[in-house]
């Protein structure tokens, strides 16, 4: 059936993505109910949204919610019950919209993490369409009033396009640029420390740079982790020296196609993006790793965050389903792996 889906890679919208743009009318009815119905192996939360598209979703343990980030700017939450265990069922919550920062209006708000030991929201925000504008702002988990907000690119800087943000120990932010190829690193405070390249970070071939770095994950060994989308390179970069290396993907395996990244112990990674869901291992420290795993969600729905709940891993998907005026359906599902 794979055939039947024909990805187009869309030049200039890099996310609106990722520039996957399916031809729906080309899947067979069947195969989407199909692909809907492969979720009741899983457990899902439905939540009934006012935007048809989702990018980021993180999960709060403290205050037991997923926090969504909204193409067209913007945080939500979404509180859930107790967890309930390998009951599966389908949950149905709603989205709150918990705060629109003005000073950003007509950007989207893209990647964000938790910076829990101060009680902070890392949001990135960016102009996806035009690529001239990036940000990264920090907001009170609690009140929602804005720490700080650095701007990392503007219209005479080339075409830029802020995506994914991780965090280190000391509340160091690197964030990702899928159009530039480069990371920022930004202070506990908001100060730009530095701009991370290396020739490493871009690949033979037009079609490999469209969307470049994209999903990162700080490792409490001093690196941190970032997957190339197009050609699913995969790097180990040194927070401190900024040494850059290539990680060697071992087994055959491919993380072409890969978007959000979520540790899941020191030795694994999650990765979402077609297909929904990658486990990848590493026995010796980032040097190697191996794809040990995957999992097929709704395709046409694109899965472009994951985050862990409970030691569960769930992915948030970027495209809702219309319901009536004004209102989609969403879903962040959990993801359930087979071996590769
Ligand atoms: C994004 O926000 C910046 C800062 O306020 C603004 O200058 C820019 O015009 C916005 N981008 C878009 C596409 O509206």
């Amino acid at each position: 059936m794979e055939s039947k889906v024909h990805v187009i890679l869309s030049l200039k919208r890099n996310k609106l993505f990722m520039l996957l743009c399916f031809s729906i009318s080309a899947i067979p009815l069947g195969y989407v109910l199909h692909l809907e119905r492969s979720l009741s192996d899983t457990h899902v939360y439905e939540y009934v949204s006012h935007g048809w598209f989702r990018d980021g979703a993180k999960w709060d343990d403290v205050d037991r919610r997923f926090l969504v980030s909204y193409l067209e700017g913007g945080v939500g939450e979404i509180k859930v019950g107790d967890d309930h265990g390998d009951v599966v069922e389908v949950e149905v919550e709603e989205e709150r919209t918990v705060f629109r920062d003005p000073d950003l209006a007509g950007n989207s708000s893209m990647g964000l993490v938790i910076d829990r030991p101060r009680n902070r929201l890392l949001l990135v925000h960016a102009d996806v369409i035009g690529n001239r504008f990036g940000a990264l702002a920090a907001y009170d988990l609690s009140t929602w009033n804005r720490v700080f907000l650095t701007k990392l690119c503007g219209p005479g800087d080339g075409k830029s396009l802020a995506d994914d943000v991780a965090v280190d120990g000391d509340g160091n932010a690197y964030v990702t640029d899928a159009k530039g190829s480069k990371i920022w690193k930004v202070g506990v405070n908001g100060d730009v420390i530095s701009v991370i390249t290396s020739p490493l970070f871009t690949h033979k071939g037009w079609y490999e740079n469209l969307v470049a770095l994209n999903g990162i994950v700080y490792h409490p060994n001093g690196f941190f982790l970032v997957v190339h989308t197009m050609s699913g390179a995969l790097y180990k970069v040194d927070a401190k020296t900024e040494e850059v290396k290539l990680v060697k993907l071992v087994g055959g395996g491919s993380l072409r196609l890969s978007d959000g990244m979520v540790l899941v112990s020191e030795r694994v990674v999650a990765v979402t993006g077609v297909p929904s869901g990658r486990m990848v291992e590493s026995k010796d420290g980032w040097e190697t790793a191996e794809v040990v795993g995957s999992y097929r969600g709704p395709a046409h729905r694109l899965a472009t965050a994951v985050t862990i709940k409970d030691g569960k891993i769930y992915l948030g998907y970027m495209f809702g389903s219309y319901r009536f005026p004004k209102k989609w359906k969403h879903i962040i599902a959990q993801a359930v792996f087979q071996k590769n």
